[in-house]
């Protein structure tokens, strides 16, 4: 069992911090700023004994005397209890984070990309020594949401989490819907602005939605989920026409992260972890979440409904989290104790996104004339996808035709429209989004 290190006759809570930059750098503000309530709320105050950067020069803010590019030298120092990783990436952070724990230092990180694959790994190496992992600001920044599905929910039956769990894209997709602009454009603004990186990959090919998601849907469902198992597609095909499709149902189009229980058709249950562009009616809670805010809805058996509702990053937001972790972590030490354990007792499967039930929202351009609107609903008909609703918008020689189904099997609908691309009463398929949250 880890001990708090004494520091003379004081008792205190020795830290290593690793990073400094847009969150690490408010993780110290904090630390500073609040260091009496800190002291009150744990017990015992908190000693920051280094900070770990890669270029010392670089941070004028921090007492120099803290700062050391040895980050192996400072995990390793006898009088650290914790470390607190705001770096990124997997390695070094790995391997620094497996030695901390298996010295049984305890650890809180922000790190979804390490999480995301390496969950497994660090529990084990938590559970084997009794150091604490905790990670809440590894998902929706200053959002409360690892520590209500892991401890607030663990009574109840978590049956599905979906959430917009990226600010860069859900300030994309926003601004598209208010300013009718398109993707390549708006992405631009959103650089200039400083909501998205020059290298804007991570964030708009869904690739942080989906380590989120996998976080969320391990949690939820006690089952190992990794990055790898989460269908992902971003929002670089999102036009402006898929907008205005949007809107023309009183829907928006959002960035979802989808995690739930599917039954399939041989009757066994598994795990559906999802992160898609979809079609979201402006009645549903998700849909008014603008610009670069994120938001979480769970759904319980018995608690029903739930939403959390924030900023999903930035520096003293994320760092609010990371400093709620930190107390509870060094609470663990002072008192005893030690927080959850990973729990992946139910070990359910993985989905295909092929076996999950999908609802699809399609716009064909079409020749107007009788009989092709038979056609297009036999397409659907032919693969089991019942229609909720279809409209047709004559314009001239042709019209246009949208198509909004029913729950099916994602297999079945993008069969259907793979189908209606290639057949000869179809001019165009103009658009396909998914759709959640209700009929538009
Ligand atoms: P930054 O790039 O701003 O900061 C990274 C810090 O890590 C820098 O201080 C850098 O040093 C230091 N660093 C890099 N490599 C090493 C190394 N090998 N050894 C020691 N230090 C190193 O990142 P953020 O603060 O934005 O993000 C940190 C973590 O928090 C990431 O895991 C991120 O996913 C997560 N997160 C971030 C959010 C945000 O809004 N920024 C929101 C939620 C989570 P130097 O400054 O000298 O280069
Ligand atoms: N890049 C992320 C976002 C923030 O846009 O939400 C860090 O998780």
């Amino acid at each position: 069992m880890n001990q708090h290190r004494n520091s003379g006759d004081e008792r205190c809570i020795g830290v290593a911090l690793l990073g400094c930059g847009t969150v690490g750098s408010e993780v110290v503000r904090l630390l500073e700023s609040q260091a009496a309530e800190l002291t009150a709320r744990i017990g015992a105050p908190i000693v920051l004994r280094g900070i770990a950067v890669r270029r010392a020069n670089r941070h004028r803010d921090v007492p120099a005397e803290l700062l050391t590019t040895d980050a192996a030298a400072l995990v390793a120092r006898d009088d650290v209890d914790v470390v607190v990783e705001v770096v990124g990436g997997i390695e070094p952070v790995r391997t620094l984070l497996l030695t901390a724990l298996r010295a049984g230092k305890s650890v809180v990180t922000a790190n979804k990309a390490l999480l995301a694959e390496y969950t497994a790994e660090l529990a084990e190496a938590a559970d084997a020594s009794g150091a604490d992992l905790y990670f809440e600001a590894a998902v929706a920044g200053a959002i409360p949401i690892v520590r209500p599905v892991r401890e607030s929910l663990a009574g109840d039956r978590i049956t599905k989490v979906v959430g917009i769990l990226n600010g860069t894209t859900n300030f994309i997709l926003s601004a598209m819907d208010s300013t009718g602009a398109g993707y390549a454009e708006t992405l631009e603004e959103a650089g200039r602005l400083g909501y998205a990186e020059a290298d804007p990959t991570a964030d708009v090919d869904g690739f942080d939605a989906a380590a989120k998601a996998a976080i969320l849907a391990s949690l939820a469902f006690h089952t190992r989920v990794t990055a790898a198992d989460v269908y992902r597609e971003g929002i670089r095909a999102i036009s402006a026409s898929d907008i205005a499709a949007a809107k023309a149902l009183d829907c928006t189009v959002k960035l979802l992260a989808l995690c739930e229980r599917v039954v399939g058709e041989d009757g066994v249950e598994r795990v559906s972890a999802r992160v898609h562009p979809a079609m979201v009616p402006r009645a549903h809670p998700l849909a008014a979440v603008d610009g670069a805010f994120n938001a979480v809805v769970v759904e319980a058996e018995a608690a029903g409904r739930l939403m959390f509702y924030g900023q999903g990053a930035g520096g003293a937001p994320t760092a609010s989290a990371v400093l709620g972790d930190l107390v509870s972590v060094s609470r663990n030490l002072v008192h005893g104790g030690r927080g959850p354990r990973e729990s992946t007792y139910a070990e359910l499967e993985v989905a295909d996104m092929g076996q999950t039930p999908t609802r699809y929202h399609v716009s064909l351009d079409v020749p107007d004339r009788a009989g092709v609107l038979a056609a297009v609903a036999g397409e659907f008909a032919k693969r089991d996808v019942s229609i909720s609703v279809v409209r047709q918008i004559g314009h001239g020689e042709g019209a246009s035709l949208v198509v909004v189904t029913h729950t099916a099997s994602d297999a079945a609908l993008a069969d259907t429209v793979a189908a209606l691309s290639d057949a000869p009463f179809v001019t165009a398929v103009t658009s396909v989004l998914r759709v959640e949250g209700g009929t538009p």
